[in-house]
C-alpha cells in the first residue's frame, strides 16, 4: 500500500453535523422537519443528490430545475456561514496524528471530497499543506458511490487505485472506493460500513489499524 486519501467531512473535520442542520434549516422554511434518522443518506452525497433526497423526505414535488439550484444555493449559504468560524478544534481526534504516522512511513496522501468547500476548509484548518493531492467537488463531476473523486486523487498521486486506501464515514464513500478497485476503512457503524474491509468506531482508532493487513 502506497497511498491513502480521505474524505472529508465526518473523516477529517467534524462538518457533517453542519451539513445536516443546513438541510435541517431549509427543511423547516419548506413546512417540514428532517430529522437526524434520514441524515444516514446524505452523506458522502453531492449537493444536489442531497437535496433531491430532502424534498423526497419531505413529499415535496414539482420544482424546476433552477427552483431546486435556488434552493442548494440557500442551503449552501447557510452552511458557509456556520462554518465561517470553524477552527482547529473540529479537526477529528487523532488526524493529525495519523497524518503525521503515515508521513513518516512514507506512504502519500490525499483528499478525495464531494464538497466544494473541501480545499477551502482545509486551508482555513492549515490542513491544506498535509496533503500531497487535494480532490474536492469542484473537480469531478460523478458524486460518490462514483469512485471518480478517489480514481483522480490516485492518478494525481501517480498511485496505482490498488494500492490507495480510502478512508471514509458514509456508505456511498465505501462504495464508491470499491467501484474505483481500492480498500476502505470506515468510521463509524459496522452495520452501515460493514462492506469496509475495516471499520472502526472514531478516527482516533485509525492510528491502531495496520494498513499492510486490510
Ligand atoms: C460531502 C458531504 O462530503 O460533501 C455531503 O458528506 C455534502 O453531506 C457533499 O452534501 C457536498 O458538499 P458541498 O459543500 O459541496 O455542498
Ligand atoms: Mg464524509
Amino acid at each position: 500500500m502506497r497511498a491513502v486519501i480521505f474524505d472529508l467531512d465526518g473523516v477529517v473535520v467534524n462538518t457533517a453535523k453542519y451539513h445536516y442542520l443546513g438541510w435541517k434549516k431549509l427543511a423547516k422554511e419548506l413546512g417540514f422537519d428532517f430529522d437526524i434518522s434520514h441524515n444516514e443518506r446524505l452523506k458522502g452525497v453531492s449537493r444536489m443528490e442531497s437535496l433531491n433526497i430532502v424534498l423526497e423526505v419531505g413529499g415535496i414535488t414539482g420544482y424546476s430545475e433552477e427552483e431546486k439550484q435556488k434552493l442548494a444555493d440557500r442551503k449552501n449559504r447557510y452552511y458557509l456561514e456556520m462554518i465561517e468560524s470553524i477552527d482547529g478544534s473540529e479537526i477529528l481526534p487523532g488526524i493529525p496524528e495519523f497524518l503525521e504516522k503515515l508521513k513518516n512511513k512514507g506512504y502519500q496522501t490525499a483528499l478525495g471530497s464531494a464538497s466544494k468547500s473541501g480545499r477551502m476548509i482545509l486551508e482555513k484548518l492549515g490542513l491544506d499543506s498535509k496533503f500531497d493531492v487535494i480532490v474536492d467537488g469542484n473537480l469531478v463531476e460523478r458524486p460518490k458511490p462514483d469512485p471518480e473523486v478517489f480514481v483522480k486523487a490516485a492518478q494525481l498521486l501517480g498511485v496505482p487505485c490498488e494500492e490507495c486506501i480510502v478512508v471514509e464515514d458514509a456508505q456511498a464513500g465505501v462504495q464508491a472506493a470499491h467501484a474505483g478497485g481500492m480498500k476502505c476503512i470506515g468510521i463509524g457503524d459496522e452495520r452501515i460500513l460493514g462492506e469496509a474491509e475495516k471499520v472502526v468506531s472514531d478516527t482516533e482508532e485509525l492510528n491502531r489499524v495496520d494498513l499492510e493487513r486490510l
